[in-house]
């Protein structure tokens, strides 16, 4: 059986709930969107949300609603989706990119403080892969602060949910994500004005005066599917750590994930181990060939999109060259994922 690198968990109740809407012929508008908005929020350890159709323009909304714009600069770590730096492009400000610590996924808190400038007005704190910012340090810099949870939903610091721990939070609920709307996002934030200033460019409808708006909605079929994947996340999250846990136990030494912490608890949205660089390209091909799709994580760092030198960012171009990805999902069977990890320990 060919075990997928990654895999929406679609189950009878999603089905009924996306199947209802259809056959209700309310696409868009009523409750369910506000009643998905208040359960994601929720999720986030917050009050309010706004459902969008997907994770880039989640961070789009959420610059316009802490005001960052021409001129302003925002640092972020390289390592990440090519969509932080499209969102940073639209609103026109200054990419400010920083390394990753050495060791995990989670951008250098040494290296944000050499970048903060006078300029600075904003931090964005990915919770790459699931792994969970040391943000208590980071907040503290006394600068704004955007988590993007779109890896760790549900993941928690210090006991408390990531997501409200800065000024906002933005999610992607993309299909490969730890739950999923098919496209979609979240924008969520403890202050009414950010999401007040980013609702008044969600929504498309009759202008009193004239300003571009985007239609970034959400119809009701994946607000209903947000509403029954939103109550599976704990169980989806648990069967993640499951997974994790095999691979923590037979890879350990030649994984790039942090041992599992209490303090930063993990959702485990990707799995890397390491693999010589000069290796990687055969491995990869013969885990294929053994039915098992392992990947290169991230396409490319954002710092080679802006054709800065690969050598300010060494632990960057670690994770690019040597990190392989391997499947983790809820319906990944312990059997499946004792497979995978004995295939990945022979090859190693
Ligand atoms: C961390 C992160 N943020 C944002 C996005 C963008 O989300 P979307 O694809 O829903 O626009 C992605 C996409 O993979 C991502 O990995």
């Amino acid at each position: 059986m060919r075990l997928d690198h990654s895999k929406p968990t679609i189950e009878a109740d999603d089905i009924r709930a996306v199947t209802a809407v259809l056959r209700s012929r309310r696409l868009v508008g009523g409750a369910l969107v506000p009643q998905f908005e208040r359960a994601a929020a929720r999720a986030l350890g917050l009050r309010d949300a706004l459902a969008v159709d997907s994770g880039t323009a989640a961070l789009h909304l959420a610059l316009v609603g802490l005001k960052v714009g021409r001129g302003d600069e925002v640092i972020l770590p390289s390592y990440v989706h090519a969509s932080l730096l499209d969102a940073l492009s639209v609103v026109g400000a200054a990419p400010v990119l920083v390394d990753v610590e050495p060791e995990g996924f989670s951008l250098s808190l040494a290296h944000v403080k050499r970048r903060l400038t006078r300029r600075t007005k904003l931090i964005i704190a990915v919770h790459m892969f699931g792994e969970v910012v040391d943000l208590r340090p980071l907040v503290a810099l006394g600068v704004p602060v955007l988590e993007d949870c779109s890896h760790a939903l549900g993941a928690t610091y210090r006991g408390r949910r990531v997501g409200s721990f800065g000024r906002a939070a933005a999610v992607s609920l993309f299909a490969t994500k730890l739950i999923t709307t098919g496209h979609g996002g979240v924008l969520a934030s403890p202050a009414r004005d950010v999401l007040a200033r980013a609702r008044s460019i969600r929504d498309a409808d009759a202008y009193k005066a004239y300003q571009p708006h985007f239609n970034y909605q959400m119809s009701n079929l994946e607000g209903a599917l947000g509403l029954t994947q939103l109550r599976k996340l704990p169980r989806f999250l648990a069967r993640r750590r499951a997974v994790a846990a095999v691979y923590h136990r037979a890879l350990g030494r030649h994984s790039f994930n942090l041992p599992a912490s209490r303090v930063r608890r993990h959702a485990y949205y990707r799995f890397l181990v390491r693999v010589p660089a000069t290796r990687f390209a055969r491995i990869q091909a013969e885990l294929a060939r053994q039915g098992i799709e392992a990947k290169r994580a991230v396409f490319r760092p954002i710092h080679q999109y802006l054709r800065l030198p690969d050598y300010r960012f060494p632990h960057t171009m670690r994770l690019c060259r040597e990190g392989l990805s391997l499947p983790i999902y809820p319906t990944l069977q312990a059997a499946q994922a004792r497979r995978i990890a004995a295939a990945v320990s022979s090859l190693l």
